[in-house]
């Protein structure tokens, strides 16, 4: 059996991810052939898993499959780590999470969260919990990827979503959808300072990078796709021409960069030749700013640890870390 390249994608169905997986198999050869295991909520995660495969540019030994999530219940995110954890024989090499929602409307899930909190943020910390030993093979460098937005720097400045009201949030009849995006993501944050800090105690895991990316903004994906007959028009032919806005291959081809160790926004790179082409773990990096620093907050050792209780209180992570 060829020595595979193991990456485990969430969100590698539609939009920045779908192109990040097409990078990613169209990089330069020879190289260890990569095994992409999809995690998707529908039978499109099979059907695009043999599209990827199907372009000239795979090369021989490359294999994509998929195995059901939804990330909108904690029961399916249980199952398919228990999947993963008997089919990857190996350790997973990288992480990439990338799922994300915009709900228009306020949902509850079956576990009781709003939904974009749970889709965004709390299954994320729960697969990462389960996935923990995976990750953390002595002697091999694993990379976590946290798919954020700059729009969590927004939200800190609200304090809508804190550790004390995730039970009554969001205040009723308070839903705004990008409010609780934003939101989302802000925890996901947190979260992603509690795997840095964890990989970091861990004495498997030292050496596991964890990194955070802001991939701009991407008007045409299937974010939008909740939003009505217009919105979906605008962001296919009117947004996409804001001179700051970004393709799905741009932002695809930033977040892959990070897969496949190619030097990182080299943009920056030709302007300061001091900047480096690699981030530390614990970073956050935009695609049009390079490594800057994440919301105030999110360095908050108290903000943490309570969120880290949150976490723990909930089953939703074990370590005692942070
Ligand atoms: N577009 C932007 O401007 C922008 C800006 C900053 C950050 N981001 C982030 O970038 C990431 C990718 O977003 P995108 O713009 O490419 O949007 P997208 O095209 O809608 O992709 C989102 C992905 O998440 C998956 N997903 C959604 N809900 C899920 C669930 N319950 N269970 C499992 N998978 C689920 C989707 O699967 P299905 O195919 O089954 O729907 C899809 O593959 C997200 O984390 C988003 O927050 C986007």
């Amino acid at each position: 059996m060829p020595d595979r390249n193991v990456v485990v994608f969430l969100g590698g169905t539609s939009g920045i991810g779908r192109e990040a997986i097409k990078v990613l198999l169209a990089a330069p050869q020879p190289r260890r052939p990569w095994h992409v295991i999809l995690g998707s909520r529908t039978p499109k995660g099979d059907y695009f898993g043999k599209q990827y495969l199907d372009r000239p540019s795979s090369a021989e030994g490359d294999l994509v499959d998929c195995f059901h999530l939804d990330l909108s219940r904690f029961q399916s995110v249980r199952t398919f780590a228990a999947q993963l954890e008997k089919y990857v024989i190996g350790p997973i090499e990288t992480l990439v999470l990338c799922a994300g929602i915009i709900c228009m409307k306020k949902r509850t899930t079956e576990d009781g969260y709003e939904e974009t909190m749970q889709v965004n943020a709390l299954a994320e910390a729960l697969l990462l919990d389960l996935l923990w030993p995976k990750l953390s093979a002595p002697g091999r460098k694993s990379r976590i990827l946290f798919v954020s937005s700059a729009l969590h720097l927004r939200a800190a400045k609200k304090r809508r979503l804190t550790p004390s009201n995730i039970d009554t949030y969001p205040k009723p009849n308070r839903y705004k959808t990008m409010s609780a995006y934003a939101d989302s993501k802000l925890l996901l944050m947190h979260i992603f300072y509690l795997a840095e800090i964890r990989s970091q105690s861990d004495p498997n895991t030292r050496g596991c990078e964890v990194i955070a990316l802001s991939p701009g903004f991407v008007p045409f994906t299937g974010l939008v796709r909740e939003s009505g007959c217009l919105a979906n028009w605008a962001s296919k032919w009117i947004l996409p021409w804001l001179p700051f806005a970004k393709t799905p291959q741009q932002s695809g081809s930033f977040i892959a960069q990070f897969i496949t160790d190619a030097p990182l926004y080299p943009e920056a790179a030709v302007h300061d030749e001091r900047a480096p082409l690699l981030p530390k773990s614990g970073t956050y990096v935009s695609i049009s700013k390079g490594e800057i620093p994440a919301a105030e907050e999110c360095y908050d050792e108290h903000v943490r640890n309570a969120w880290l209780e949150v976490l723990r209180d909930r089953g939703l992570w074990h370590a005692r870390i942070a």
